[in-house]
């Protein structure tokens, strides 16, 4: 690939970033914050939204990473900043060991090719007007020479491949169902052969039952093609089943980070067992606390310095503690994961007991309540 300079890049060491040798993207000190004014005639403190503050997360060649957290937690803007599609604040991603900022014209053009995104909703990610074939074919016409006839069989091929038949090219985005959607976005992704497929929810707005078979199709494309995905997903077992190594993201800031299996069998964060928790369990004949945090999600406008999720803790926080003021970095706990450790964001004995979800206290506190109000009145 072309490069500015004849200096090799050096890529920083990240916490919960290890710079593996199969890394094929890497994003460090990743932040957006969204400048939500606070001004008034230029006078006056600005407002900033902090989307992501600083990521660090590497991807590597066939492999999946998969990031996940609530709504509003930054998974898409993390998403959109690698596409291109938002300028990063600070922050610096490197494709194939090279910084995406110091590419030429024509390095920056070959990592779009090789950089390619399906969206959640099939039903507006798709133009209404256009045929399968023009949607499939269209980044075909834009970056490579082929002509008409070429770009119809290789259509047709995209189109075996995802599972669909040659002949629906023909047909519009309204003549399918949600999965035979998505998979016509996948045809449209995988048509200039990428290395990378950033996946935003891509099974969520789609039937359960549908969900499995575009998983398998992924999972099948992956292994035949060599490609890597970077996966953003609510759902954990979407996560669990595809995922390689993921991260776990609350508030633009990343909690918890490793290699999949060691999270799910030993989620060492808080906000991870709360998660974990409230998905539905893998068996019904598994009982498990629900764990249910208190307080409520803060703003990401102007979010206080130090940990993001101390709001959130059930554990009395010590104001003069260090990480009440710094933001806190992520430490290695067992090989390949890494946790926020401050002494109120682990899953402690302790603060697993204090964030137990009891019913019945619960009921109980809401009766006392009801009788409260009714001797008031
Ligand atoms: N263009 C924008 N201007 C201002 N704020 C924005 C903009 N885009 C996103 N945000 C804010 O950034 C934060 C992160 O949004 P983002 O879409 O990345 O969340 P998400 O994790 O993808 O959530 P969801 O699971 O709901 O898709 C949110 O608070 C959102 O309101
Ligand atoms: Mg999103």
């Amino acid at each position: 690939m072309a490069r500015n300079t004849m200096t090799p890049t050096v890529i920083p060491e990240a916490p919960g970033a290890s710079n593996p040798s199969d890394a094929i993207l890497q994003v460090r000190g990743l932040r957006k914050w969204f400048d939500v004014g606070g001004r008034f005639l230029g006078i006056g403190q600005r407002s900033w939204l902090k989307a992501i503050d600083d990521v660090n997360f590497d991807v590597r060649e066939s492999q999946t990473f998969g990031l996940v957290g609530e709504s509003g937690c930054g998974k898409t803007t993390t998403l959109k900043v690698i596409l291109g599609l938002e300028e990063p604040t600070e922050g610096n991603i490197y494709w194939q060991g090279e910084d995406v900022a110091d590419m030429t014209r024509a390095g920056r053009r070959e990592f779009r090719r090789s950089v390619q995104a399906v969206f959640q909703d099939p039903w507006s990610s798709l133009n209404p007007r256009m045929r399968v074939q023009a949607i499939v074919g269209e980044p075909l016409e834009i970056a490579t020479t082929m002509s008409r006839q070429e770009i119809r069989d290789r259509v047709g091929d995209l189109l075996v491949e995802v599972g669909l038949n040659p002949y629906q090219m023909n047909l519009y985005p309204h003549e399918f169902s949600g999965g035979q959607r998505q998979r016509i976005g996948i045809a449209r992704a995988l048509a200039l052969n990428p290395k990378l497929i950033c996946l935003d929810e891509p099974v969520s707005a789609l039937d359960v039952s549908i969900r499995a078979q575009i998983m398998n199709l992924l999972v099948d494309l992956q292994n035949e093609h060599g490609l890597a995905y970077l996966l953003v997903a609510h759902n954990l077992a979407t996560v669990r089943y595809m995922c390689h190594e993921m991260a776990v993201m609350y508030l633009g800031v990343v909690q918890e980070m490793g290699d999949t299996e060691a999270i799910f069998n030993n989620p060492l964060h808080l906000y991870t067992n709360a998660l974990i928790s409230a998905a539905l369990p893998s068996h019904p004949d598994i009982t498990r606390d629900e764990i249910i945090l208190p307080g409520e999600v803060v703003s990401p406008i102007d979010p206080p310095p130090g940990d993001v999720f101390m709001t959130r803790t059930p554990i009395e926080v010590d104001h003069s503690n260090e990480w009440a003021q710094v933001r806190p970095p992520l430490v290695e706990k067992e090989p390949n994961h890494w946790v926020v450790d401050t002494p109120w964001s682990l899953a402690t004995d302790e603060a697993l007991r204090a964030s137990i979800y009891d019913e019945e206290a619960e009921i109980r506190k809401s009766e006392e309540e009801r009788r409260r109000l009714a001797a008031e009145n």
